[in-house]
């Protein structure tokens, strides 16, 4: 059980970019002080070191809309799990080589490996592979889906027009991406003319992400999108379905508490749903 810990508190400029995204109103009460940048939140409840291996579990959590304190894990895995544990029809890893290899490497040989990868089909259409950026101590691990025309060019993920709307969510709670965030994709290639990722392409890149997670060891991971979140939960199941509670993953031998909210390309395309992803950023924040 968690404690409710000190009310968060959200300074002038917070706000600034509270408005951005879309939300005038919020639940945080203001800074007196402007100068902190942050906005304080609960540390993670204990995770108990697990054994090893990946596969993930579904923990549910209070509805997000119940917003001033979610009931966190410890009970019932089994009703989440059912949601999450469920599908899985993606593939799985075809070189097992390859995974080994994947599965021992460091971050700057795992950086190496993405940028030559040539697993997949992608690697004939890409500029370059899109290892990820960011904190290498990181208090949230932020997962996309894959890299658009931009972030191929540039080689960093969410450089566009997305990325500043990620931007402007992580600074409304008090972080960003160079000191507090990792941000990574799944699929580390841009598909042709920004397509969905095929099954195969997934499996092929979901090693190189699982590393990182391992590596990064993030306290807590955002996942943003449909496709990031079945491909971390291992499920078939749908956004609306997965966000709003919290979710466990385990990786290198931890468990990683896991929010699923929107994209951000859709929240551009349907505004009305930044409310709901500000539930999502607040739960995560508060864990
Ligand atoms: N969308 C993503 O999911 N990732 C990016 O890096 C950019 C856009």
């Amino acid at each position: 059980m968690m404690s409710a810990g000190p009310a968060p508190r959200v300074n002038p400029l917070q706000r600034l970019w509270l408005r951005e995204i879309g939300i005038e109103k919020t639940w945080l009460r203001q800074d007196a002080s402007s100068g902190s940048g942050k906005v304080s939140a609960t540390r993670p409840a204990n995770t108990q070191p697990a054994a090893a291996a990946t596969p993930p579990q579904a923990v549910p959590a209070a509805p997000a809309t119940r917003m001033p304190r979610p009931a966190i894990p410890g009970l019932a895995a089994a009703a989440g799990a059912a949601a999450a544990g469920a599908a899985a029809a993606a593939p799985r890893e075809a070189d097992p080589d390859r995974a080994a290899r994947v599965s021992h490497a460091d971050l700057e040989t795992l950086r190496g490996m993405v940028s030559g990868c040539e697993a997949c089909g992608l690697c004939r259409g890409r500029r370059q592979a899109v290892f990820g950026m960011g904190a290498l101590a990181p208090r949230w691990m932020v997962v996309g889906e894959a890299p658009g025309e931009q972030e191929d060019r540039q080689g960093l993920p969410f450089v566009g027009r997305s990325g500043q709307l990620l931007d402007a969510m992580l600074a409304a709670v008090g972080m960003n991406r160079q000191d507090d965030v990792f941000i990574a994709n799944v699929i580390k290639c841009r598909p042709p003319g920004n397509r969905n990722p095929t099954p195969e392409e997934i499996a092929a890149c979901r090693p190189y992400l699982m590393r990182q997670i391992e590596l990064l060891k993030p306290e807590r991971i955002l996942v943003l999108g449909r496709f990031a979140a079945q491909t971390l939960l291992d499920t078939d199941a749908t956004i609306g379905s997965l966000r709003g509670r919290v979710h466990i993953l385990r990786a290198g031998g931890r468990d990683i508490p896991l929010v699923v909210s929107y994209h951000p390309a859709y929240l551009l395309r349907s505004p009305s749903e930044k409310a709901r992803s500000w539930q999502d950023l607040r739960l995560a924040a508060r864990l």
